[in-house]
């Protein structure tokens, strides 16, 4: 893949895809770890010489028509005090921009175009004749084939990989390619169906599988342990059964909790107990592993070569159910393996439990990351691959 910082962008007009897909509430930017990873590519274009246009979607707006709600508005003021500069938000934008080198120019909403998400040749044709270059940056919309990363760079004179994107590449093929062993990769969440192929994927390339949360209840039920109320995915069993099996035969492990943090109801003032899992009650609902076994993960966690770590092991929004989530934060910490965290609830605990600069490399994609730990091809980069 060729990749920005070998090209030169002198005078060059460059249209970066970035992912500032941001959590917007009353028209603020809530957390902005996506327009803050965005700035240094924006920065080395700058200093390169170019005039930089940036494009992005928001939200999941109705294409053909502006909406104020998923407008990119508050992300451009962000961005611009991120860079201590002025960044133009531009409405229209898609049959041309008139900028100059050092300016940047923040394009509106690419979902607000007709054929965006159908991944339009007529759309990404008229995108790639705005630029000189096109630089595919954005990492968390990656699994997406759409007009904005997937045909711009069929059709635009040059089409390269940003340093954001080429970073996170790096990271997760050192991860799940060549990691140094043991392997032990953490998934969370709440349900097996949503992961079921990610948990299938790596439990053919990890040393050990540790699961947490709601995933972790499905395969309790799959050693034939009382979960009670707790969810689960009763279907999934005999999936939970198999993967278990395959692991071994594999000569890897899923360990299941030995203790659980139990309570009579779903709420911030629940009363937590802990119990061995064999003495869940039909009216318990499991929300933690239990502290035992949130020590054992933390032990078997001293070992790894590199650990990988998608979603929270209980519900750490709650104070009392948080015990688990944060020993395994504090754990891969402490750790001196490679460590990789992606997905919105996990990079949440990384940010409540404070160890943000713990962790070797965080990723900025939710789906794009879990699509890269299922072994996908990511669409965006495919295309990239055949423009080389
Ligand atoms: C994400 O937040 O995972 C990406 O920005 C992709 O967004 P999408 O799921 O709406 O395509």
């Amino acid at each position: 893949i060729k990749r920005m910082v070998d090209l030169d962008l002198s005078g060059k007009r460059v249209l970066i895809r970035q992912d500032l897909n941001v959590p917007v509430k009353n028209g603020q930017v809530t957390s902005d770890i996506r327009i803050q990873a965005s700035v240094p590519t924006i920065e080395k274009a700058l200093a390169a010489g170019a005039a930089v246009m940036v494009m992005s979607h928001l939200g999941r707006p109705e294409e053909g028509q502006y909406d104020d709600a998923s407008s990119l508005k508050p992300v451009a003021e962000r961005l611009s005090s991120l860079l201590g500069k002025p960044v133009r938000l531009q409405k229209d934008w898609i049959d041309g921009i008139t900028i100059a080198a050092g300016e940047v120019v923040l394009c509106e909403n690419v979902r607000f175009n007709v054929g965006e998400e159908k991944n339009s040749d007529a759309l990404g044709q008229k995108m790639a004749a705005l630029c000189d270059v096109f630089v595919m940056d954005a990492f968390g919309t990656a699994h997406r084939a759409q007009a904005s990363t997937h045909s711009v760079a069929k059709f635009a004179p040059i089409a390269c990989a940003g340093p954001l994107l080429a970073s996170e590449l790096d990271a997760l093929g050192k991860a799940l390619e060549t990691p140094t062993k043991p392997l032990i990769a953490i998934v969370g969440g709440s349900k097996v169906s949503t992961k079921l192929t990610v948990l299938k994927s790596l439990s053919e390339k990890v040393d050990q599988l540790i699961v947490g949360g709601g995933i972790a209840n499905t395969f309790i039920a799959a050693m034939g342990y009382p979960v009670g109320k707790s969810l689960y995915e009763a279907d999934l069993i005999d999936e939970a059964k198999r993967l278990i099996a395959a692991a071994k035969q594999a000569g890897s492990d899923i360990p299941i909790p030995t203790d659980v943090v139990c309570a009579k109801e779903f709420s911030e003032t629940a009363v937590a107990t802990v119990k061995q899992v064999a003495d869940v009650e039909a009216d318990d609902l499991i929300l933690d592993i239990g502290p035992d076994t949130a020590k054992n993960y933390a032990e078997l966690l001293k070992s790894a070569g590199t650990i990988v770590w998608n979603g929270p092991v209980g519900v750490f929004e709650i104070e009392q159910f948080g015990n688990g989530t944060r020993v395994m934060s504090q754990a891969i910490a402490d750790s001196s393996a490679f460590s990789i965290a992606g997905g919105g609830d996990t990079l949440a605990a990384i940010d409540k439990y404070g160890i943000e600069d713990k962790i070797s490399y965080t990723s900025t994609g939710g789906g794009a990351f879990l699509e890269f730990l299922e072994g996908k091809e990511l669409p965006a980069v495919e295309i990239l691959k055949s423009r080389q």
